[in-house]
């Protein structure tokens, strides 16, 4: 099955014959898990309908480079920053040669020159168009400018000529697509990761809460996702960002918390426990705020359930890995958690060091020993952390084979 979890593609369609097979390949592309943004040229709008391609890609097709409206939602240089991948499609001798010679006369090929993406381009024309020296010039040119080109493929034309210039079937151009990004040491991963504290409610004023900025998880969300990973994010309250490509569920209890993941565990891959999960919570939670009356208050607590222990009891469990912020005997107790937890991978940490901090060292502890990864901001530890994973899962994949 093509895998395009989370990919950007922005469709490019100018006006030939083939811009038909647009409809199937938004499809495919949708299916594979790419999100697709369509703009069409006013030629292509006259072999298949705005409204078909607005459809079947779930978003407004964007046709116009001076059109108030589709500026205010979603201007042309925004568009060009939000793709991966530009994939024109079909593309016209016309267009091949406008983009060649740096055009930005329509929002397509304005689009081109202000994209950092990849670009590809599916050509398609007659086949003496095509052979023509000066279209072949222009895709030379092109190609030194690192455009990808798709095809053509030969055999009959709509013109009734047999020969190269037909565009290539959408299943082939979505395969393309999908190769593009097959090195995603994620691809087609679904990860689930708990991030920040919870907070249990003592009244509706007051809570018992830990310390934790959501910063290492989020870190590791981020880098899960940019390495092609579906990533689900629960999180407690914290003041970040939701980082691209990442589903956030908001949670502020243990047992939200814990709901959360239950419902979304099914299908996973790696479930990453890196909230700071209170470990008892209020026995009950007074209806009104507690009056301050007595120079004493006793609160009865209860414990909350151990959400990583909880999935990592599950059978056909996903890879479960933990992380242990510790104030003494950071690698006994680790390695003690990772034992207790039933974890294939555990992170150790110094706990005060870490609060709010941009930077982490940890000790990474397995059942077969222990390594510490050298100290960095929690982005460049996140990646190192997901190396020890993809390890882990290729490891049990081997296995499974076996
Ligand atoms: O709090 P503790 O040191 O036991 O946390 C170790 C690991 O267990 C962490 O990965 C944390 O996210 C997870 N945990 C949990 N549910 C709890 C307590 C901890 O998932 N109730």
């Amino acid at each position: 099955m093509l895998s395009l979890t989370n990919k950007r593609i922005l469709l490019g369609i100018t006006g030939g014959i083939a811009a038909y097979k647009c409809a199937e390949l938004t499809r495919l592309l949708s299916k594979a898990g790419a999100e697709v943004r369509v703009v069409m040229t006013r030629a292509a709008t006259e072999f298949i309908t705005p409204l078909t391609m607005q459809a079947l890609s779930g978003h407004r097709v964007h046709l116009d480079l001076l059109d108030i409206e589709a500026e205010a939602a979603m201007g042309h240089i925004e568009l060009a920053r939000w793709a991966d991948l530009v994939l024109v499609a079909p593309a016209t001798a016309d267009f091949i040669s406008r983009a060649a010679h740096g055009k930005a006369d329509d929002l397509l090929s304005t689009l081109l020159l202000a994209t950092k993406a990849r670009v590809a381009i599916a050509p398609a024309m007659n086949q003496a168009m095509w052979a023509d020296p000066a279209t072949q010039a222009n895709l030379e040119l092109l190609g030194s400018r690192d455009f990808l080109i798709w095809g053509p493929a030969s055999g009959d034309q709509a013109c009734g000529d047999v020969g190269p210039g037909r565009m290539l079937e959408a299943t082939e151009l979505a395969t393309h697509c999908a190769e593009l990004w097959k090195s995603g040491a994620f691809a087609g991963r679904k990860f689930i990761i708990t991030g920040g504290p919870t907070r249990e409610a003592i009244d509706p004023v007051r809570f018992i809460s830990n310390h934790s900025s959501g910063k290492m998880a989020y870190a590791l969300a981020s880098e899960a996702a940019d390495l092609g990973a579906e990533v689900i994010l629960v999180s407690g309250p914290v003041s970040l960002n939701t980082p691209d490509r990442v589903r956030r569920i908001d949670v502020e209890s243990a047992q939200q918390m814990l709901d959360a993941v239950l419902s979304q565990i099914p299908g996973a891959d790696v479930f990453i426990g890196v909230a700071a999960v209170a470990d008892y919570r209020p026995a009950e939670v007074a209806a009104e705020k507690i009056k301050k009356s007595s120079d004493e208050l006793q609160l009865k607590l209860v414990r909350n359930p151990d959400i990583i222990s909880e999935v990592a009891r599950m059978n056909n469990r996903p890879v479960v890995v933990g992380f242990a912020a510790e104030t003494e005997d950071v690698v006994a107790n680790g390695k003690q958690k990772l034992a207790k937890k039933n974890l294939d991978l555990l992170f150790a940490n110094h706990a005060t060091d870490t609060f709010n901090s941009d930077t982490v060292a940890v000790t990474a502890i397995t059942a077969n020993g222990e390594e510490s990864l050298p100290e960095g901001r929690k982005e460049v530890v996140a990646r190192s952390m997901l190396n020890r994973i993809a390890e882990i899962l290729n490891s049990k994949r081997k296995g499974h084979a076996a």
